[in-house]
């Protein structure tokens, strides 16, 4: 199934809760949650708090990214915090088996992230328990960034691998795309779109409905 994980990175503070109205009311199934620690990327976003408040605003999926050094600190609190789905990167920690186990061993999902610059062979060793591998489409850190074409071959060996792997992984996208590029990745193989200024910009309801559209066919 296609599913659209809408990027509050993109979203206007003043109004969080509204505009997470709107995409939940428009049937964007994820919210999209970029946590950054200024370490493993040089920007710093939000954390615990924010999610906390805004799990009380939706019963969305929260689609948790977290784009920090070791997160193997922190997957306790995020999960009480209210994910739903926690994934990290694989370039973020030595100790990647053992951080899916305490995702699952929290009842959540685990997804893991790699870079551009990673090679898609590093989602090798975990097919048999991750729930989810994000190609990153952009070097992560900000939004607002142009896709990067050399990653569509990577979304469609992460999709070769999930599917060879014999189970459900989901393949999920992030960066960069818009209506216009949002045919590549789809034909490449991938099923979780997160979107952040091509939901944010403009009116939130019909972008979500327009890409929900498109995912639809
Ligand atoms: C970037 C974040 C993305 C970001 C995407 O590091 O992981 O989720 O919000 O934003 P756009 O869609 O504007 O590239
Ligand atoms: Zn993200």
């Amino acid at each position: 199934m296609n599913i659209l994980s809408p990027s509050i990175l993109a979203a206007d503070f003043t109004i969080l809760g509204e505009q997470l109205l709107a995409v939940d009311k428009a049937g964007a199934q994820y919210v999209h949650i970029d946590v950054m620690d200024g370490v493993f990327v040089p920007s710093i976003s939000y954390g615990m708090p924010l999610i906390r408040s805004i799990r009380k605003a939706t019963d969305k999926v929260f689609d948790v990214h977290l784009m920090i050094e070791k997160p193997e600190r922190y997957i306790e609190t995020f999960a009480d915090c209210g994910a739903d789905i926690i994934t990290f990167h694989l370039e973020a920690t030595d100790s990647v088996a053992e951080v899916i186990k305490k995702i699952h061993g929290l009842g959540l999902k685990a997804g893991i992230a790699i870079k551009p610059g990673t090679p898609v062979e590093m989602f090798g060793p975990y097919l048999d328990t991750a729930d989810m591998l994000l190609v990153m489409t952009v070097e992560p850190g900000f939004g607002g960034q142009a896709y990067m074409e050399t990653c569509t071959e990577k979304i469609r060996a992460a999709r070769k691998m999930a599917d060879e792997s014999g189970r459900h992984i989901d393949v999920q996208v992030d960066g960069g795309i818009n209506r216009e590029n949002i045919g590549t990745v789809l034909e490449a193989g991938a099923n979780v779109i997160a979107l952040g200024s091509a939901v944010f910009e403009g009116d939130i309801e019909d972008n979500v409905r327009c890409f929900l559209e498109i995912l639809s066919r």
